[in-house]
């Protein structure tokens, strides 16, 4: 066999963590090979915010990423900012937007975001291995080494960043579990996260809504988001669901507010306006028709039927039955999974990693960055923010 290729770091997986952290290292002189299974670097950063890459988000603060260690996150997240990365997006000339709650994406495409990261390695002399996943990897007298494709490497430094298996059509693998178990690092369980949420038993008739959308509030656990919910055909989706399945456990309930924007009392305010209106039609005049239609005649509060008259309601029933359309208990039977999900919450445990430096604390040399780690960022921006800042943090330490 012919002796390893030295570097002084190996990063495996060419994502937007992998590529961030590469060309920090690289840039700061150190010899960095960096290798993905895939044929093509960053290809979740092309797909991503619908091609135009929701790169970051200016609200990007700690309390909006999930973690067993709620601190973990903040020390990366302090040192480089969404203002950071902003930065290094001018400096390409690469033209952006804000869309909507601090979203940014890029006004062309995501694929500028890709090309340069690639330039940012390039300039660090970043060494591209595609096509061939890592194999063999052992440690022993202070190196790393491994194979990828007949080629044979080492380094003191291995940085994990192969993601966690959401989308596993695009490439993504437990990869990153298997190796910080090879190395005795804790796995926190991985879960969907992002991830739309499926309907069953009574609810299944909610599914005829397909296609419906609106905006809601949806509450899972302690958390809330006001955005649009949309009905599936096989249950729940849309940003306020996405971001509240991060947070819901199965058995858990998801809550659903109908009506966010109708003042308290709104519904015996209309029987005084509009007595001869139902409950239906005035649900229709707030809410799209399938969907206000469902909701009269499933909402259990209305004793005389959902084409009675406002007027002929008692006023107990109709403060119920706003009670009812603002706290709506769905019981979702589970998630589309793996599959269908955004990211993967959970990953590789907090506890065995320096916040400052991502390093494992046992395994002197061994990294962990990106969704591969457990932090897990809201909808629009934070799971990018997270993927830069971690990347970078392990960057400066390599
Ligand atoms: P990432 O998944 O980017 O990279 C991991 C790399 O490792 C991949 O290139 C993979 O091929 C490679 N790999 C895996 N196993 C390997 C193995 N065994 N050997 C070698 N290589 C291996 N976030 C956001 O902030 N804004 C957004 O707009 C979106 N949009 C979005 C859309 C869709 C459809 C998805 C699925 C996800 C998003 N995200 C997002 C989430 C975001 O894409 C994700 O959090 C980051 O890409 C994570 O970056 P990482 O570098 O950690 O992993």
């Amino acid at each position: 066999m012919t002796s390893p290729t030295q570097y002084d770091a190996i990063i495996l997986g060419a994502g937007a963590a992998g590529m961030m952290c590469a060309a920090v290292a690289g840039q700061r002189g150190r010899r960095v090979l960096l290798i993905d299974h895939a044929d093509a670097p960053g290809k979740k950063i092309l797909i991503s915010g619908g091609g135009r890459c929701n790169f970051t988000n200016i609200g990007a603060a700690p309390d909006r990423f999930l973690s067993s260690n709620p601190h973990f996150a903040k020390s990366a997240l302090g040192r480089y900012s969404p203002a950071d990365f902003i930065a290094l997006v001018d400096s390409y000339g690469i033209a952006w937007h804000e869309k909507t709650l601090g979203q940014l994406f890029c006004d062309g495409s995501a694929k500028q975001i890709v090309v340069m990261l690639l330039e940012e390695c390039a300039k660090g002399g970043v060494a591209l291995a595609l096509g061939h996943p890592a194999r063999d990897i052992t440690h022993a007298d202070g190196q790393f080494r491994l194979n990828h494709g007949a080629q044979h490497a080492s380094a003191s430094s291995l940085v994990v960043a192969t993601g966690g298996p959401s989308i596993p059509k695009m490439g993504a693998t437990g990869f990153a579990y298997d190796l910080a178990r090879q190395f005795g690092l804790k796995v926190v369980e991985p879960r969907p996260a992002l991830v739309p949420l499926t309907l069953g038993g009574e609810e299944t008739l909610f599914r005829s809504l397909s296609g419906v959308a609106t905006e809601i509030i949806a509450r899972a656990g302690k958390s809330a988001f006001r955005e649009a919910a949309l009905f599936t055909h096989k249950g729940l989706s849309g940003p306020a669901i996405l971001q509240a399945s991060s947070y819901w456990r199965h058995g858990d309930p998801v809550a659903i507010n109908f009506l966010p924007h109708a003042a308290p009392g709104w519904l015996l305010a209309a029987k005084r306006s509009q007595p001869r209106a139902t409950v239906r039609s005035t649900l229709a005049a707030l809410l799209p028709d399938r969907l206000a239609t469902t909701l009269a005649e499933r909402l259990s509060a209305q004793k005389s039927g959902d084409e009675a008259r406002l007027a002929d309601q008692p006023d107990k029933a109709l403060t119920a039955a706003e009670g009812q359309l603002a706290d709506w208990r769905f019981h979702p039977n589970g998630t589309e999974g793996f599959a269908k999900a955004e990211v993967t919450a959970g990953g590789i445990s907090t506890d065995g990693l320096s916040s400052q430096t991502m390093q494992a604390r046992k395994v002197p040399g061994l990294y962990a960055i990106g969704e591969a780690v457990d932090v897990t960022g809201w909808l629009g921006g934070y799971n990018f923010q997270w993927a830069w800042a971690s990347g970078h943090a392990a960057g400066l330490a390599l």
